[in-house]
Protein backbone atom coordinates (compact mmCIF):
# COMPACT_ATOMS: atom_id res chain seq x y z
CA UNK A 1 0.00 0.00 0.00
CA UNK A 2 1.26 3.62 -0.54
CA UNK A 3 1.21 5.73 3.02
CA UNK A 4 2.26 9.35 2.99
CA UNK A 5 2.43 9.86 6.72
CA UNK A 6 3.50 6.78 7.79
CA UNK A 7 6.04 4.27 7.29
CA UNK A 8 5.72 0.23 7.08
CA UNK A 9 7.91 -2.80 7.16
CA UNK A 10 8.22 -6.02 7.83
CA UNK A 11 11.06 -7.68 9.40
CA UNK A 12 10.75 -11.33 10.23
CA UNK A 13 6.75 -11.91 11.37
CA UNK A 14 7.05 -8.53 12.98
CA UNK A 15 4.84 -5.76 11.28
CA UNK A 16 6.22 -1.79 11.81
CA UNK A 17 4.17 1.44 11.39
CA UNK A 18 6.38 4.07 12.17
CA UNK A 19 4.32 7.69 12.53
CA UNK A 20 6.20 9.96 9.82
CA UNK A 21 4.97 13.46 9.82
CA UNK A 22 7.79 15.09 11.85
CA UNK A 23 6.70 18.74 10.56
CA UNK A 24 3.73 18.20 13.04
CA UNK A 25 5.47 16.07 15.83
CA UNK A 26 3.05 13.42 14.53
CA UNK A 27 -0.16 15.16 15.15
CA UNK A 28 -3.00 12.45 13.98
CA UNK A 29 -5.09 14.28 11.49
CA UNK A 30 -7.96 12.16 9.48
CA UNK A 31 -5.02 10.92 6.89
CA UNK A 32 -2.69 9.37 9.68
CA UNK A 33 -5.82 7.71 11.02
CA UNK A 34 -6.52 6.18 8.24
CA UNK A 35 -3.38 4.84 7.48
CA UNK A 36 -2.43 3.94 10.67
CA UNK A 37 -5.46 1.41 10.92
CA UNK A 38 -5.40 0.49 7.05
CA UNK A 39 -1.79 -0.52 7.77
CA UNK A 40 -2.51 -2.33 11.40
CA UNK A 41 -5.11 -4.18 9.71
CA UNK A 42 -3.50 -5.15 6.56
CA UNK A 43 -0.72 -7.04 8.89
CA UNK A 44 -3.78 -8.28 11.24
CA UNK A 45 -4.94 -9.97 8.37
CA UNK A 46 -1.92 -11.65 7.64
CA UNK A 47 -0.55 -15.04 9.09
CA UNK A 48 2.83 -14.16 8.35
CA UNK A 49 2.51 -11.59 11.35
CA UNK A 50 2.56 -12.02 14.65
CA UNK A 51 3.07 -9.01 16.37
CA UNK A 52 3.26 -5.19 15.53
CA UNK A 53 5.01 -2.48 16.63
CA UNK A 54 3.73 1.29 16.45
CA UNK A 55 5.96 4.01 16.91
CA UNK A 56 7.09 7.43 16.38
CA UNK A 57 10.29 9.99 16.08
CA UNK A 58 12.98 10.43 18.90
CA UNK A 59 10.98 13.67 19.89
CA UNK A 60 7.41 12.44 19.13
CA UNK A 61 5.69 9.63 19.25
CA UNK A 62 2.28 11.88 18.49
CA UNK A 63 2.08 15.14 20.18
CA UNK A 64 -2.06 14.38 19.66
CA UNK A 65 -5.05 15.02 17.55
CA UNK A 66 -4.29 17.62 14.95
CA UNK A 67 -5.33 20.61 16.71
CA UNK A 68 -5.26 22.79 13.52
CA UNK A 69 -7.52 20.20 12.02
CA UNK A 70 -10.11 19.97 14.52
CA UNK A 71 -10.18 23.72 15.29
CA UNK A 72 -12.80 25.25 12.85
CA UNK A 73 -15.37 21.81 12.92
CA UNK A 74 -19.02 21.88 14.30
CA UNK A 75 -20.37 19.54 16.95
CA UNK A 76 -22.61 18.21 14.18
CA UNK A 77 -19.42 17.39 12.01
CA UNK A 78 -17.54 15.96 14.54
CA UNK A 79 -20.88 13.66 14.66
CA UNK A 80 -21.37 13.18 11.51
CA UNK A 81 -17.95 12.61 10.41
CA UNK A 82 -17.50 10.29 13.37
CA UNK A 83 -14.51 12.11 13.53
CA UNK A 84 -12.00 9.81 15.55
CA UNK A 85 -14.07 6.30 14.89
CA UNK A 86 -11.63 5.18 12.38
CA UNK A 87 -9.62 4.12 15.26
CA UNK A 88 -12.54 1.31 16.87
CA UNK A 89 -10.81 -0.72 13.72
CA UNK A 90 -7.33 -0.11 15.09
CA UNK A 91 -8.11 -1.16 18.74
CA UNK A 92 -9.86 -4.28 17.45
CA UNK A 93 -6.98 -5.27 15.79
CA UNK A 94 -6.25 -9.37 17.29
CA UNK A 95 -2.64 -9.35 16.89
CA UNK A 96 -0.79 -7.74 19.89
CA UNK A 97 0.36 -4.13 19.17
CA UNK A 98 3.21 -2.67 21.11
CA UNK A 99 3.75 1.19 21.16
CA UNK A 100 7.16 2.10 21.36
CA UNK A 101 6.80 5.11 22.64
CA UNK A 102 9.82 8.49 22.72
CA UNK A 103 9.29 11.78 23.59
CA UNK A 104 5.83 13.23 23.72
CA UNK A 105 2.66 11.05 23.76
CA UNK A 106 0.39 13.74 24.11
CA UNK A 107 -3.94 13.80 24.43
CA UNK A 108 -4.55 11.54 21.08
CA UNK A 109 -0.73 10.37 21.58
CA UNK A 110 -1.38 9.28 24.82
CA UNK A 111 -4.54 7.54 23.75
CA UNK A 112 -2.63 5.84 20.47
CA UNK A 113 -0.66 4.33 22.60
CA UNK A 114 -3.05 2.91 25.32
CA UNK A 115 -5.18 1.29 22.33
CA UNK A 116 -1.93 -0.70 22.23
CA UNK A 117 -1.25 -3.92 24.41
CA UNK A 118 2.21 -3.11 25.56
CA UNK A 119 3.98 0.55 25.66
CA UNK A 120 7.77 0.38 26.17
CA UNK A 121 8.73 4.01 26.76
CA UNK A 122 12.00 5.81 25.97
CA UNK A 123 13.48 7.40 29.60
CA UNK A 124 12.61 10.48 27.03
CA UNK A 125 9.26 9.84 26.98
CA UNK A 126 6.24 11.96 28.12
CA UNK A 127 2.70 11.56 28.73
CA UNK A 128 -0.48 13.45 28.97
CA UNK A 129 -3.65 14.47 28.58
CA UNK A 130 -3.42 18.43 28.18
CA UNK A 131 -7.05 18.52 26.28
CA UNK A 132 -7.76 20.82 29.10
CA UNK A 133 -6.05 23.60 27.87
CA UNK A 134 -7.43 23.55 24.67
CA UNK A 135 -11.16 23.83 26.23
CA UNK A 136 -11.75 20.68 25.08
CA UNK A 137 -11.35 16.96 27.17
CA UNK A 138 -9.89 13.51 25.62
CA UNK A 139 -11.76 11.76 22.90
CA UNK A 140 -10.07 8.77 21.54
CA UNK A 141 -10.00 6.99 24.97
CA UNK A 142 -7.98 8.84 27.60
CA UNK A 143 -10.63 9.23 30.48
CA UNK A 144 -11.61 5.48 29.62
CA UNK A 145 -8.20 3.22 29.18
CA UNK A 146 -6.02 5.92 31.58
CA UNK A 147 -8.31 4.76 34.63
CA UNK A 148 -8.43 1.08 33.76
CA UNK A 149 -4.37 1.39 33.62
CA UNK A 150 -3.29 4.05 36.35
CA UNK A 151 -6.19 3.99 38.83
CA UNK A 152 -9.41 6.65 39.01
CA UNK A 153 -7.02 9.37 41.37
CA UNK A 154 -4.24 9.53 39.50
CA UNK A 155 -6.23 9.31 35.74
CA UNK A 156 -8.15 12.17 37.37
CA UNK A 157 -5.38 14.43 38.33
CA UNK A 158 -3.45 13.80 34.51
CA UNK A 159 -6.72 14.82 32.59
CA UNK A 160 -7.98 17.57 35.13
CA UNK A 161 -4.85 19.13 35.29
CA UNK A 162 -3.47 18.51 31.88
CA UNK A 163 0.14 17.71 33.69
CA UNK A 164 2.77 15.93 31.48
CA UNK A 165 4.17 13.02 33.30
CA UNK A 166 7.73 11.79 32.47
CA UNK A 167 8.87 8.04 31.57
CA UNK A 168 9.79 6.66 35.05
CA UNK A 169 6.58 8.43 36.72
CA UNK A 170 4.52 6.34 33.93
CA UNK A 171 6.31 3.66 34.94
CA UNK A 172 5.34 3.97 38.40
CA UNK A 173 1.52 4.67 37.51
CA UNK A 174 1.43 1.20 35.81
CA UNK A 175 1.00 2.80 32.28
CA UNK A 176 4.12 1.82 30.73
CA UNK A 177 5.40 -1.87 31.45
CA UNK A 178 9.32 -0.48 30.90
CA UNK A 179 11.40 2.32 30.81
CA UNK A 180 14.44 2.23 28.45
CA UNK A 181 17.47 3.74 27.32
CA UNK A 182 16.47 6.15 24.43
CA UNK A 183 18.56 4.60 21.93
CA UNK A 184 17.62 1.20 23.26
CA UNK A 185 14.00 1.68 22.77
CA UNK A 186 13.54 0.35 18.66
CA UNK A 187 15.83 -2.82 19.65
CA UNK A 188 13.68 -3.30 22.87
CA UNK A 189 10.76 -2.84 20.87
CA UNK A 190 12.41 -5.71 18.15
CA UNK A 191 13.10 -8.25 20.37
CA UNK A 192 9.92 -8.16 22.70
CA UNK A 193 8.03 -8.05 19.29
CA UNK A 194 9.96 -11.04 17.54
CA UNK A 195 9.21 -13.37 21.08
CA UNK A 196 5.76 -12.70 20.76
CA UNK A 197 5.47 -13.37 16.87
CA UNK A 198 7.69 -16.85 17.61
CA UNK A 199 4.72 -18.37 19.73
CA UNK A 200 1.68 -19.89 18.17
CA UNK A 201 -0.32 -17.57 16.91
CA UNK A 202 -3.72 -18.91 17.57
CA UNK A 203 -2.61 -18.88 21.30
CA UNK A 204 -1.60 -15.31 21.18
CA UNK A 205 -4.86 -14.11 19.97
CA UNK A 206 -6.57 -15.89 22.27
CA UNK A 207 -4.50 -14.89 24.95
CA UNK A 208 -5.12 -11.22 23.73
CA UNK A 209 -8.68 -11.45 23.15
CA UNK A 210 -8.91 -12.76 26.85
CA UNK A 211 -6.56 -9.62 28.20
CA UNK A 212 -9.15 -7.32 26.24
CA UNK A 213 -11.82 -9.09 28.05
CA UNK A 214 -10.61 -8.33 31.44
CA UNK A 215 -10.91 -4.20 30.68
CA UNK A 216 -14.43 -4.87 29.37
CA UNK A 217 -16.18 -7.20 31.97
CA UNK A 218 -16.43 -8.65 35.36
CA UNK A 219 -14.44 -11.22 36.85
CA UNK A 220 -17.22 -14.17 36.57
CA UNK A 221 -17.58 -13.82 33.15
CA UNK A 222 -14.00 -12.64 32.32
CA UNK A 223 -13.14 -15.81 34.20
CA UNK A 224 -15.72 -18.07 31.49
CA UNK A 225 -13.71 -16.32 28.67
CA UNK A 226 -10.88 -17.11 29.69
CA UNK A 227 -11.23 -20.66 30.59
CA UNK A 228 -13.29 -21.80 27.44
CA UNK A 229 -10.37 -20.05 24.91
CA UNK A 230 -7.87 -22.22 27.15
CA UNK A 231 -9.68 -25.40 26.60
CA UNK A 232 -10.03 -24.61 22.87
CA UNK A 233 -6.12 -24.69 22.28
CA UNK A 234 -6.17 -28.08 23.81
CA UNK A 235 -7.70 -28.43 19.94
CA UNK A 236 -4.21 -27.22 18.27
CA UNK A 237 -1.67 -28.94 16.92
CA UNK A 238 0.96 -25.97 18.77
CA UNK A 239 -0.36 -27.16 22.00
CA UNK A 240 0.19 -30.72 21.39
CA UNK A 241 3.59 -29.79 20.32
CA UNK A 242 4.52 -27.15 22.94
CA UNK A 243 3.89 -29.66 25.78
CA UNK A 244 5.71 -32.61 24.04
CA UNK A 245 8.61 -30.20 23.25
CA UNK A 246 8.66 -29.09 26.78
CA UNK A 247 8.02 -33.20 27.65
CA UNK A 248 11.33 -33.84 25.09
CA UNK A 249 13.25 -31.11 26.12
CA UNK A 250 13.72 -29.31 22.89
CA UNK A 251 12.45 -26.04 21.58
CA UNK A 252 9.07 -26.09 19.73
CA UNK A 253 8.37 -26.37 16.50
CA UNK A 254 4.94 -24.36 16.06
CA UNK A 255 2.75 -24.39 13.15
CA UNK A 256 0.78 -21.93 13.91
CA UNK A 257 -2.32 -24.22 13.62
C1 LIG B 1 -1.31 20.10 15.22
C2 LIG B 1 0.78 20.26 16.14
C3 LIG B 1 0.36 19.54 17.28
C4 LIG B 1 -0.99 19.08 17.32
C5 LIG B 1 2.42 20.06 17.54
N1 LIG B 1 2.07 20.57 16.36
N2 LIG B 1 1.41 19.43 18.12
N3 LIG B 1 -0.05 20.53 15.14
N4 LIG B 1 -1.78 19.39 16.26
N5 LIG B 1 -1.47 18.36 18.33
C6 LIG B 1 2.90 21.32 15.40
C7 LIG B 1 3.15 22.74 15.86
O1 LIG B 1 2.06 23.55 15.52
C8 LIG B 1 4.40 23.07 15.10
O2 LIG B 1 4.09 23.35 13.76
C9 LIG B 1 5.14 21.76 15.08
O3 LIG B 1 4.18 20.73 15.33
C10 LIG B 1 6.20 21.67 16.16
O4 LIG B 1 5.59 21.92 17.41
P1 LIG B 1 6.15 23.02 18.44
O5 LIG B 1 5.04 23.39 19.33
O6 LIG B 1 6.84 24.11 17.72
O7 LIG B 1 7.23 22.15 19.22
P2 LIG B 1 7.72 22.34 20.72
O8 LIG B 1 7.91 23.81 21.01
O9 LIG B 1 8.87 21.42 20.88
O10 LIG B 1 6.50 21.85 21.64
C11 LIG B 1 6.11 20.49 21.61
C12 LIG B 1 4.74 20.34 22.31
C13 LIG B 1 3.72 21.29 21.66
C14 LIG B 1 4.87 20.63 23.80
C15 LIG B 1 4.31 18.87 22.14
O11 LIG B 1 3.76 21.11 20.25
C16 LIG B 1 2.31 21.05 22.09
O12 LIG B 1 1.91 21.45 23.19
N6 LIG B 1 1.50 20.45 21.23
C17 LIG B 1 0.10 20.23 21.47
C18 LIG B 1 -0.08 19.14 22.48
C19 LIG B 1 -1.56 18.89 22.75
O13 LIG B 1 -2.26 19.77 23.24
N7 LIG B 1 -2.02 17.73 22.39
C20 LIG B 1 -3.42 17.37 22.57
C21 LIG B 1 -4.14 17.72 21.31
S1 LIG B 1 -5.88 17.51 21.50
P3 LIG B 1 4.21 24.85 13.16
O14 LIG B 1 3.97 24.63 11.71
O15 LIG B 1 3.16 25.63 13.85
O16 LIG B 1 5.60 25.30 13.51
C22 LIG B 1 -6.10 15.88 21.35
C23 LIG B 1 -7.50 15.42 21.44
C24 LIG B 1 -7.48 13.94 21.42
O17 LIG B 1 -5.23 15.13 21.16
C25 LIG B 1 -8.83 13.45 21.51
C26 LIG B 1 -9.44 13.31 20.21
C27 LIG B 1 -10.82 13.69 20.24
Amino acid sequence: AEYETILTEQRGRVGWITLNRPQALNALNSQVAAEVTAAATAFDADEGIGAIVVTGSEKAFAAGADIKEMESMSAAEMIATDHFGVWRDFAAVRTPVIAAVSGFALGGGCELAMMCDIILAADTAKFGQPEVNLGVIPGMGGTQRLIRAVGYYKAAELVLSGRIMGAEEAERAGLVSRVVPAADLLAEASTLAASIAAKSLPSIIAAKAALDAAMETTLAVGLDIEREAFASLFDTVDQKEGMAAFREKRPPQFVNR
